[in-house]
């Protein structure tokens, strides 16, 4: 069977580079070597490229597992970044006829995939009345089938649905009722207080991570599975055949990073609430849009005005004003865009007084059409 195209990434493909302004980049604000220089002037320096450590650099994964309670070394394994880590757990917990859940609008990987390995893929939606808050009487209606893994993202893209503390014990409860293992994408966890890792309350919990979000270093391309040491071993195996390891340039640029978290995602945090406050204003105003801004992670799911065509929408934004949305169409739900909450903007409010009056003329000129 022929996998289905992957239509964010295509969209990003095709379009990005012609932004004059994007407005729905997933990464906060880049950090560049000069700023990893900065922390540590000289960090590359001798640096020998060979493979390096096979499972990760140890004081790498000394950093990552301080981001867990469960700090155990063979619950953490490293990867190209989350997406490989999704992929290498779902390789190993699937199989074909196996149920899948997944939640939507989200991330395509989650119900693609294992589409394409021949599982039968149930999508619930979130519950979009309810600022797309999570359906746990739909999840438990499909765990009483017989699913073997739930898999999502939280916080989630593109609504940003997030699970607090008790709602990630609720499913941890519910999944092991059911004996659901549970595949959480956490690559836009903020690192705070307030969250709590599937990973470090269920058995069957797995979490995937990276440092391409709220650390802004997607080109690092380094990622980690956090999951029970079985599980760990066998994807293990599996690294041995599709990417031996994440390569010395990677992990010294993810240590570096590590070791001065706080910075950066102090950084990230600032970014974020300023771009917020200056989202709520211009929301308050808005005639033609709305959004409820989540507690967390870096997107959120902007409604545009009904019955316009999001993708026409998105397109014709950025042939005539370089405003760069991935329309709902995209993550298979029309009326919204995906709004980037982590980019840093010379002038956020002017660009949202550009979105705006620009589309008071988009919907007279269709009106005119349409009459
Ligand atoms: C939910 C989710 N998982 C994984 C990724 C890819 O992460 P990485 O860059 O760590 O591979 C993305 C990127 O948009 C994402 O939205």
């Amino acid at each position: 069977m022929k996998i289905q195209d992957f239509l964010t990434e295509q969209w990003m493909n095709e379009h990005e580079r012609q932004a004059k302004i994007n407005l729905t980049d997933t990464s906060a604000a880049p950090l560049s070597v000069d700023d990893l220089e900065a922390f540590e002037p000289g960090f590359l320096k001798g640096l020998t490229l060979d493979y390096g450590w096979i499972t990760g650099d140890p004081g790498l994964r000394q950093e990552i597992l301080s981001l867990y309670v469960d700090q155990r070394e063979e619950t953490l394994t490293m990867t190209n970044g989350a997406l490989q880590a999704n992929e290498l757990v779902m390789n190993i917990l699937l199989k074909p006829g196996d149920h899948v859940v997944t939640l939507i609008p989200g991330y395509q990987q989650f119900s693609e995939y294992p589409r394409w390995l021949g599982c039968d893929v149930t999508e619930v939606p979130f519950d979009e009345s309810n600022g797309w808050s999570v359906d746990f009487d739909a999840l438990e209606a499909e765990f009483a089938r017989g699913t073997r893994l739930l898999v999502f993202a939280s916080p989630s893209n593109p609504t940003g649905t997030w699970l607090d503390r008790e709602q990630t014990r609720q499913l941890a409860d519910l999944a092991a009722r059911y004996n659901v293992w549970v595949l959480c994408d956490e690559v836009y966890r903020s690192y705070e207080q307030d969250e709590l890792s599937i990973s470090d309350i269920y058995k069957k919990g797995v979490a995937t991570g990276s440092l391409s979000k709220q650390f802004g270093l997607a080109g690092v391309r380094l990622g980690w599975v956090k999951g029970c040491p079985e599980l760990i071993e066998e994807v293990n195996v599996f690294r041995d055949y599709t990417l031996i390891c994440a390569g010395p340039l990677s992990e010294k640029a993810a240590l570096t990073a590590l070791r001065h978290k706080n910075e950066i995602l102090r950084r990230t945090h600032q970014i974020i609430e300023r771009n917020k406050a200056d989202l709520t204003v211009w929301l308050k105003s808005s005639s033609n849009f709305s959004c409820q801004l989540p507690a967390k992670g870096t997107v959120s799911f902007l409604k545009i005005p009904e019955r316009l065509s999001s993708r026409e929408f998105a397109l014709d934004l950025l042939d005539e004003t370089g405003i760069f949305f991935v329309p709902g169409w995209c993550f298979g739900k029309d009326g919204y865009v995906r709004l980037s909450l982590g980019r840093e903007f010379d002038d956020l409010p002017g660009v949202l007084k550009t979105l705006e009056d620009w589309t008071e003329q988009y919907l007279d000129r269709k009106n005119v059409a349409i009459s």
